[in-house]
């Protein structure tokens, strides 16, 4: 892996972006034209006889290049001051051009000065000068907790897993590698939902995060033949990531359709030991999301239902051993063999009455009223499988908050 040096990259854009809109609302009379009226649209010229237009422009064209001209000079300073990087280039210019002073005498002095405060400040308010460390990162592990058993119906095992499993990893001094789970379960069963809230509750901007990231294998990695160019893509991506934040978390849904080469590219981050000589900890979570295994999942469930024995006694224990057993034939194996998953998370299928649950949660997010017989009329839209007992809702609770708008009063 290399330097960290893509936050700097990164605020590039974001002080360039500062700077126009900084610039553009502090317009000094006789450079900005007033405000032009909603009505002006295709007014001719002004009072004065110049064209709006051409006044706007001219005013446009004048902030961009003066933050054209700054910004190189002006990223340098900053890349010095916040990141201690880039200091020598910023002298050896300053030698060329044989300047003397303070590198704040470029460009706009004074107000260059209030800009970089600002831009200071702008990139503290998410970046690493916060007194807690990183204030993107919020781990909040009794909200997640608590949500879960609010929130998740049905899945005894995944709650459990996923809260003991993140908090260990969160808690621990020295972790050894990345905390890698793997969901699975057919779909509808929550398993998105579980990586939502576990974006939520350790980020402050949830799956909008710089630190999380989504990868959704049909949509980001669709065409077979481009495979190899995805593979350099998806690497670059993954090492930004982990360089741009001590605590990533990536997210891998469809994970069963991901191509082996594509799994490849994620295993050295997997794999990587961190405990050794690197002065920044990373703590990298990875989430891998797919129905493989769905169906040794549901006929446990089926089988604990006909021995009429309680779906909270089906054990983790259990449906590892039958998962991993499934999962031999797949590409994800290796992962599973070379021990880089640490938790096989599954998602048993959900019953009537937990779709009734989620029917609930629907109407209450929208603080909507409703009746149980409501809840049952959404229930019943759902397809139950099999065909004999009509046990499981063949598609969990995908689309019931959705279905309600059919029910609303
Ligand atoms: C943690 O999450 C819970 C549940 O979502 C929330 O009520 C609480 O305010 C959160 N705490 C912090 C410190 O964000």
């Amino acid at each position: 892996m290399g330097q960290p040096r893509l936050p700097a990259r990164r605020g590039l854009g974001g002080c360039v972006l500062v700077l126009l809109l900084l610039l553009g609302g502090s317009g000094s009379p006789g450079t900005t034209p007033p405000p032009r009226p909603p009505w002006a649209e295709e007014q001719g010229p002004d009072p004065e006889g110049t064209p709006w237009g051409t006044v706007r422009y001219e005013a446009v064209k004048k902030h961009l290049g003066a933050v054209g001209a700054l910004s190189k000079q002006y990223w340098q300073y900053l890349a010095c001051k916040v990141w201690q990087e880039g200091c020598e280039e910023g002298e050896k210019q300053r030698e060329r051009e044989g300047e003397t002073g303070p590198i704040l005498s470029w460009g706009f002095p004074l107000i260059g000065r209030d800009y970089l405060e600002i831009l200071s400040s702008w990139y503290c308010s998410f970046g690493k000068c916060c007194e807690t460390g990183d204030c993107r990162i919020i781990n909040n592990i009794t909200g997640l907790a608590a949500d879960l058993s609010g929130q998740l119906h049905g899945q005894h095992l995944a709650k459990e897993v996923v809260v003991q499993a993140v908090q260990g990893f969160l808690q621990s001094p020295q972790p050894q590698k990345a905390l890698v789970l793997s969901f699975h379960g057919w779909s509808g069963t929550g398993k998105n939902f579980v990586a939502r809230m576990v974006a939520n509750h350790l980020y402050r901007d949830g799956l909008k995060s710089d630190c999380v990231r989504v990868f959704v294998s049909l949509l980001h990695f669709p065409h077979h033949n481009y495979v190899d160019s995805y593979k350099v893509q998806l690497q670059r991506q993954i090492s930004e990531t982990l360089q741009r934040c001590g605590q990533p978390l990536l997210i891998f849904d469809e994970a069963e359709k991901l191509h082996s080469s594509l799994l490849d590219a994620i295993r050295p981050v997997l794999a990587q030991d961190d405990s050794k000589g690197q002065v920044d900890q990373q703590r990298p979570i990875f989430l891998f999301l797919s129905n493989l295994g769905g169906n040794t999942i549901n006929e446990v469930a089926l089988d604990f239902w006909r021995a009429d024995r309680a779906r909270e006694e089906i054990s983790l224990e259990l449906l590892e051993q039958r998962l991993r057993q499934e999962l031999q034939d797949n590409a994800h194996s290796h992962l599973l063999r070379e021990n880089l998953i640490d938790f096989v998370v599954p998602f048993l299928p959900l019953e009537y009455q937990h779709v009734k649950l989620c029917a609930r949660d629907a109407f209450l997010a929208r603080g909507l009223p409703y009746t149980e017989a409501t809840l049952d009329k959404v229930a019943q839209m759902m397809v139950f499988v099999p065909k004999e007992e009509k046990l499981f809702s063949a598609q969990g609770c995908k689309s019931v908050s959705q279905r309600i708008n059919y029910f609303l009063p």
